[in-house]
């Protein structure tokens, strides 16, 4: 009997001294496990006599008990704390500063592009698109500019190669031909704005061989010029934010339009500083006119019951004025650097409004 209790007392210490699960485990096999001591001593049992091999049963099966559970405790203690030295080990060290983040700018384009489209639906206009490859129908016969006339030799166009039939398609060379698109497929009233790209082959620091403008139409059975001039003064004071912005209208000749103006703002240029709204200088940024009748005609409209006016502007031209933009070339550079300088923050209000709230 002595010696069990030695034994036990044995196994028990070094359960409590293994230092982790592997060396309990090791404990467990040699104590308790299939060929431990244990395990042994109770094989053993059947030589025993019968008194004896009871007594010794009970005793044997006491003490793998008490093992047992001695084990068990053991393994929680060691896996609790096997499981706090990993979860140290894995701790996240929060307190590290995060990488700088570069944040993306809006180009001053496609901000100048949200200005006017803001400013004008609020005065009631649409958005209306059409293909940057066109027919000549639309880029200049249906806008009353046939074959021969000077105006096309004005547009430095892009030609597509002549089909089966000798037509060569353009890259559109403005966007008026969304006006005639719009009114073949519309009954007035109309009113829509057509900001996109246009292309001509032509290249220095105001010009690029792609570009931008912002066609306006608006088609009415009782509009005159006094429409149109409301409408651009407006749009102008509103875009450039000068509420007393001088506008001049100035004659001029458009093969789609007739009368045709072109639409100054007032501005100075001293020291070579330009200042948009002060001083005795004037800046050309758009054209504009009534619709010719012939251009009412060519999409089915009839000239005796509605009239019009259009306008067209060039979107890098009014950004260049309005934000300071010296050269046209880097809006398509994809500078960096230039992005950082112009550009403007994400979710910025462009803040525009026309007319009370
Ligand atoms: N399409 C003209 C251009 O590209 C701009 C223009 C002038 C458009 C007068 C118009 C307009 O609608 O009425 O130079």
């Amino acid at each position: 009997m002595q010696n069990y209790d030695q034994l036990k007392n044995e196994i028990l210490e070094n359960i409590n001294n293994a230092s982790n699960l592997d060396e309990l485990e090791k404990v467990r096999v040699t104590s308790i496990g299939k060929k431990g001591m244990l395990s042994v001593l109770m094989k053993q049992l059947g030589s025993l006599e019968p008194n004896k091999r009871k007594e010794t049963g009970q005793k044997l099966n006491l003490i793998q008990k008490d093992i047992l559970v001695s084990i068990g405790n053991k393994r929680n203690v060691l896996g609790k704390q096997q499981l706090d030295k990993k979860l140290e080990n894995e701790k996240i060290d929060i307190s590290l500063p995060v990488r700088p983040e570069a944040t993306g700018r809006i180009h001053p384009l496609s901000r100048t592009m949200d200005e006017v489209i803001s400013i004008f639906s609020q005065m009631g206009f649409t958005v209306a698109e059409g293909p940057d490859i066109e027919t000549d129908y639309y880029n200049f016969t249906a806008l009353n500019i046939p074959k021969e006339h000077p105006a096309r030799q004005e547009h430095d166009t892009f030609y597509f190669h002549p089909d089966e039939n000798g037509d060569r398609k353009v890259l559109r060379t403005h966007t008026s031909p969304v006006q005639i698109r719009t009114m073949e497929n519309t009954t007035p009233p109309i009113r829509v704005i057509v900001p996109g790209r246009t292309y001509r082959s032509d290249h220095d620091a105001t010009h690029s061989p792609m570009f931008h403008q912002c066609e306006g139409l608006v088609i009415g059975d009782n509009l005159n010029m006094g429409h149109l001039k409301g409408c651009l003064v407006d749009f102008c004071r509103v875009f450039f934010g000068v509420e007393d912005l001088p506008v001049r209208f100035r004659p001029s000749y458009f093969p789609f339009t007739e009368p045709s103006a072109e639409v100054d703002i007032g501005c100075s240029r001293k020291g070579g500083e330009l200042k948009i709204g002060t001083g005795e200088d004037w800046l050309e940024i758009l054209g504009s006119g009534m619709v010719n009748p012939r251009v009412l005609q060519n999409c089915g409209i009839n000239p005796d019951q509605y009239q019009g006016f259009a306008f067209g502007m060039g979107l890098e031209r009014i950004a260049m004025l309005k934000y300071g933009i010296p050269d046209l070339r880097p809006f398509f550079e994809s500078d960096l650097r230039w992005m950082k300088h112009y550009g403007f923050m994400p979710f910025e209000s462009t803040s525009i409004h026309y007319g009370a709230n």
